[in-house]
C-alpha cells in the first residue's frame, strides 16, 4: 500500500465528525473539516469547542499545529487524499429514510473529486447505499468511475458521546470496500489513526453491522421496558433483578430502562432496515415491536406523574412541573429525539404548566419536531413544583440532596440517591 495519507477532509462536523477529525489529526494527518455551518467552522479554525464533552484545548492543539483547518468550501476538497462523509441520516415525517445529507453532499463533491481519492461513508444506512446510491452521484458529478478513477467504501462511526472508556481511536472500526482495491485503501487509511480495524467483504455487509448493532439495543431497552411494568404490577424492582442478572460471566448483558428512547440513532436507525426489507418483501416484526413498546414509554412515566399528583389530591391540569434532564442521555448536551420533549409536550397539553433544568441544555434548540419549545430557558432546581420528573440521569442529579424536597419526585432512570419522603420510581 503506498498511499500515506498526509492529508484528508472530514465531511459533517457534528458528533461524529469533530472527534473523527480530532483523532485523526493527533495520529499526524492533516484534516480539512468541511461543514456548511459556519458558526462550526469559525468555532474550530479559533480552536474553540461548541460540543459540551470536547474541551476547546483538545481543538487549539490541533489547530496549532497545523493538522485541523476548518471550511465551508466544498471545491477545497481537491486537497484531499481521503473524504469521510458523516452528514445526517435522519427519517422524515413519514418515518422513512432521509438521505437528501448524503446525496446533497456527494452533489456538492463530486465536482471538485480529485482523481485516486478515497470517499467513505459513515452515516448510518441501510444496506446498498453506499454502492447503489452515493456510488451513482460521485460518478455522474464527477465524470469518474468508482473502483477505478476513485475509491469507495463504507465505514460506520461507533461513536457514543460521552463514554469515557472508549475513544474513537480504541474503538474497534468496521471497513467494507466497494472493490478489494478500495477496502484495502480504506483499511490502510483508518489503520493510521485507529488501533483495530475488522475488515468485511463489502459495503453492503458494512452497513447492515451497523444496523444490528442499533437495532440490538433497540430490542434489549424494549425487553426491559416491558418487564419494568410486568415486574412493577408484581411489586418488583426491574433494577434490582437487572444487577443481579448482571453477576453472570457470560450470555446476558444489562440494559436499562427509561422514559423512552431518544438520540439520533436507537429511534432511527431500525426504521432504515425496515423500510429497505419491504422492497424484498420482508417484515422486520422484532424492531415494530420494539418501536412500539418503546414509544409507549413515556405515556407509562405520565401514568406515574397522574398517579403521584393525585396522591396529593392534585391533577395534572394546573400544576406546576419541573423535568429534570432534557438531553436524550447523561452528561451530554445533545437532546435530538429525547424523551424530555415529549413528556414536556403531553404535559402541556394535559394543562400542566412544564419548566425543565438541563446544565448541560441551557436553552431549547430549534428542532424540527418540537418548535414551539425552541427558546425556552433552563430554571434552577427547588422546591416549589407540584411535581419533579427526572427524565435524565445526568450524574448531578444522582448526587443532588432531594431528601428536604416536599413535592413527590418521579424518578424513571432509578437515579436519585439522596430521595425525598414522596419518591416514585416510574
Ligand atoms: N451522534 C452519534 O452518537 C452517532 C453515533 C454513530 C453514528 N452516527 C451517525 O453519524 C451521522 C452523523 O451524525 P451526527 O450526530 O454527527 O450529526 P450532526 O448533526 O451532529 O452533524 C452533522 C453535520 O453535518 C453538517 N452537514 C450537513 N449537510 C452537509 C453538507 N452537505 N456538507 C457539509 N456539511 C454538512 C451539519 O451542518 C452538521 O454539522 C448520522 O448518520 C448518524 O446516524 C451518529
Amino acid at each position: 500500500m503506498s498511499k500515506q495519507f498526509s492529508k484528508i477532509s472530514v465531511v459533517g462536523l457534528g458528533y461524529v465528525g469533530l472527534p473523527l477529525s480530532l483523532q485523526f489529526a493527533r495520529s499526524g494527518v492533516s484534516v480539512l473539516g468541511l461543514d456548511l455551518d459556519p458558526k462550526k467552522v469559525d468555532s474550530i479554525n479559533r480552536g474553540e469547542s461548541y460540543l459540551k464533552h470536547f474541551s476547546s484545548e483538545s481543538i487549539a492543539e490541533q489547530v496549532e499545529a497545523g493538522r485541523l483547518e476548518a471550511t465551508t468550501n466544498p471545491s477545497r476538497i481537491s486537497e484531499a487524499e481521503a473524504i469521510l462523509i458523516c452528514v445526517p441520516t435522519p427519517l422524515s415525517e413519514y418515518r422513512e429514510p432521509d438521505l437528501s445529507f448524503v446525496l446533497d453532499t456527494a452533489r456538492s463533491l463530486a465536482p471538485h473529486l480529485p482523481k485516486g481519492v478515497l470517499v467513505a461513508l459513515e452515516s448510518t444506512t441501510y444496506p446498498g447505499t453506499t454502492e447503489d446510491e452515493l456510488r451513482v452521484v460521485l460518478e455522474e458529478g464527477s465524470g469518474m468511475k468508482a473502483g477505478v478513477d476513485f475509491h469507495l467504501a463504507y465505514s460506520p462511526e461507533r461513536e457514543d458521546p460521552g463514554r469515557e472508556d472508549a475513544s474513537v481511536k480504541t474503538i474497534p472500526k468496521v471497513v467494507g470496500g466497494y472493490t478489494k482495491e478500495c477496502g484495502d485503501i480504506a483499511e490502510a487509511l483508518y489503520g493510521r489513526a485507529i488501533d483495530v480495524i475488522h475488515r468485511v467483504s463489502s459495503c453492503r455487509v458494512a452497513e447492515a453491522t451497523k444496523l444490528l448493532e442499533n437495532i440490538f439495543r433497540s430490542v434489549n431497552i424494549a425487553l426491559v421496558n416491558e418487564l419494568k411494568v410486568v415486574y412493577e404490577a408484581m411489586n418488583i424492582d426491574v433494577h434490582e433483578v437487572i444487577s443481579a442478572a448482571a453477576t453472570k460471566p457470560f450470555g446476558f448483558m444489562p440494559f436499562r430502562p427509561g422514559p423512552g428512547l431518544g438520540g439520533h440513532c436507537i429511534p432511527i436507525d431500525p426504521f432504515y432496515l425496515t423500510w429497505k426489507a419491504r422492497e424484498f418483501g420482508k417484515h422486520t416484526r422484532f424492531i415494530e415491536l420494539a418501536g412500539e413498546i418503546n414509544t409507549a414509554m413515556p405515556d407509562y412515566v405520565l401514568s406515574k406523574v397522574t398517579d403521584a399528583l393525585n396522591d396529593e389530591g392534585k391533577a395534572v391540569k394546573g400544576s406546576k412541573v419541573l423535568i429534570l434532564g432534557l438531553a436524550y442521555k447523561a452528561n451530554v448536551d445533545d437532546c435530538r429525539e429525547s424523551p424530555s420533549f415529549i413528556l414536556m409536550e403531553k404535559l402541556m397539553i394535559k394543562g400542566a404548566r412544564a419548566e425543565y433544568h438541563d446544565s448541560f441544555v441551557p436553552v431549547i434548540p430549534e428542532t424540527r419536531e418540537h418548535p414551539q419549545l425552541a427558546g425556552k430557558q433552563s430554571v434552577e432546581i427547588e422546591d416549589v413544583y407540584d411535581l419533579i420528573l427526572l427524565s435524565t440521569d445526568h450524574s448531578e442529579y444522582k448526587t443532588f440532596d432531594f431528601s428536604k424536597f416536599n413535592c413527590p419526585i418521579v424518578d424513571s432512570r432509578n437515579c436519585i440517591l439522596q430521595k425525598p419522603s414522596k419518591y416514585y420510581k416510574a
